[in-house]
């Protein structure tokens, strides 16, 4: 248990971990890559070791030369080792699906990927259904994890418009592809997160983007060289929500990821009236950043439609409580994704903010928050092994009146092992 206390303001300078998404692509790439790739910003936490572990295992070399900086010698696209035993993706979703992709075209070695309980919950079969039509053999257990992979030599390209909007499965369908005969395209529902695509472009392999749909080629080498991984704009939100509704903040977020797949809750928070300005944005490889500077303002309601979601999908909790103090009633609608994630986040949400005090209500694949221009009473959260109900507690805990009593604070290590030292550093007594 820790407590929160709450707090003034939230003042200074900060820079987030790493952008894990990225950390983690980077490595498996890195492990596919000829010759050295060097990561620098590497986000390091619980699960983005879980990949170097996995990297290791796959019989990448990986020196950790500091925390956030890493050099990999890869074995080639389809040079990965059989391990001894099975991968433990521990609590990471982007690791187990994205490796699923990238082993499928291992010929003739078998893989067992497997996980903590909340991944074991999480549907597997989105990614085993796609790659089995490019020809891959991927059994999952009763839909999830444990997952095996045996690799095949001859995988089909697919054209696959995908049922569900994620950046996971459509990476995970990606990387097979390089090892597929021909043209292999991702139709999504609505655009996700790129940042496969920027990186197998970085890469050297052939990737055609378009809006909503994406082609990548098999591949016979991939080189990466260098990858500077921004920050986490998703470590960063939670500063952004408490300096945004803590008055009299002056808070900046230096090299933050700005990648626009990213960036969604930006967008719903400016319409709500946050004050966020963007300075110095420049790029890191393909990757666009920038310095965000946040001051507090009063907000009012939105309304988020399904096709914003997947922009803001792991921010959504927080726009949750952003919306308890906005003037009027917002809805966010097409949140059933949620329910898929490290816990049932449209649960897990409602039963976290309605603690504290936030006019919350959830019905089928809709949140709806009644805001009011003034501090939750504060209460119990628990995380309950989710990272990002951690984060969503702790920042609650700060802008209530009287505190948060957090259980299961540790889980932040999954994503932001520094969470609540940075956290320290800004908060300012009422
Ligand atoms: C991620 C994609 C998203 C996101 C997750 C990371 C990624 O999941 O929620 O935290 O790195 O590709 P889905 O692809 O399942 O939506």
């Amino acid at each position: 248990m820790r407590r929160i206390e709450p707090a003034g303001a939230v003042v200074g300078h900060i820079a987030v971990p790493g952008d894990k998404s990225i950390s983690h692509r980077a490595v498996l790439l890195g492990a596919v890559a000829e010759g050295e790739t060097r990561v620098e910003g590497f986000g390091r936490s619980a699960d983005t070791e879980a990949t170097v572990a996995a990297a290791r295992a796959l019989g990448a070399q990986v020196e950790e030369e500091d925390v956030d900086r890493l050099v990999l010698r890869g074995r080639g696209l389809r040079g990965l080792a059989e391990p001894r035993g099975p991968i433990d993706c521990g609590n990471a979703g982007t690791l187990l699906r994205l490796a699923c992709g990238l082993l499928a075209g291992q010929e003739g070695r078998r893989y067992e990927l497997t996980g903590d309980a909340s991944l074991a919950a999480r549907p597997m079969e989105r990614v085993a259904e796609p790659l089995r039509g490019m020809g891959a053999r991927v059994e999952t257990t009763q839909g999830g994890a444990p997952v095996t992979v045996e690799g095949v030599a001859s995988l089909r390209a697919i054209d696959c418009r995908l049922p569900v909007a994620s950046a996971q499965v459509k990476s995970a369908v990606l990387l097979a592809g390089l090892s597929a005969a021909g043209r292999t395209t991702v139709v999504e529902p609505a655009p996700t997160r790129d940042h496969t695509e920027l990186l197998l472009e970085s890469a050297g392999a052939r990737v055609r983007r378009r809006p909503t749909s994406v082609s990548v080629e098999r591949a016979e080498r991939l080189a990466l060289g260098r990858v500077e991984v921004p920050g986490d704009f998703s470590a960063a939100a939670p500063f952004v929500v408490a300096a945004t509704l803590l008055s009299g903040s002056e808070l900046t977020i230096h090299g933050v990821g700005l990648n626009p797949r990213r960036t969604g809750l930006l967008d719903v928070l400016e319409r709500m009236g946050a004050r966020i300005a963007v300075y110095n944005r420049r790029r890191l490889g393909r990757e666009p950043v920038g310095d965000l500077e946040v001051r507090s303002a009063p907000l009012v309601a939105t309304t988020v439609t399904p096709s914003e979601v997947p922009l803001l999908i792991d921010e959504l909790p927080l726009l949750a409580l952003a919306a308890g103090f906005a003037r009027g009633e917002t809805v966010v609608r097409g949140v059933g994704e949620l329910r898929t994630k490290e816990s049932d986040r449209v649960e897990s949400v409602t039963t976290a903010l309605r603690a504290v005090g936030v006019r919350i209500a959830s019905a089928g694949d809709r949140f709806r928050v009644r805001g009011v221009p003034s501090r939750p009473r504060g209460g119990g959260v628990d995380a309950a092994g989710d990272h990002r109900i951690a984060m969503l507690g702790a920042v609650a805990g700060l802008v209530s009146r009287e505190g948060v009593e957090l259980d299961d604070p540790d889980v932040v290590g999954v994503s932001f092992p520094g969470f609540f030292d940075v956290l320290a550093t800004i908060a300012r007594r009422g």
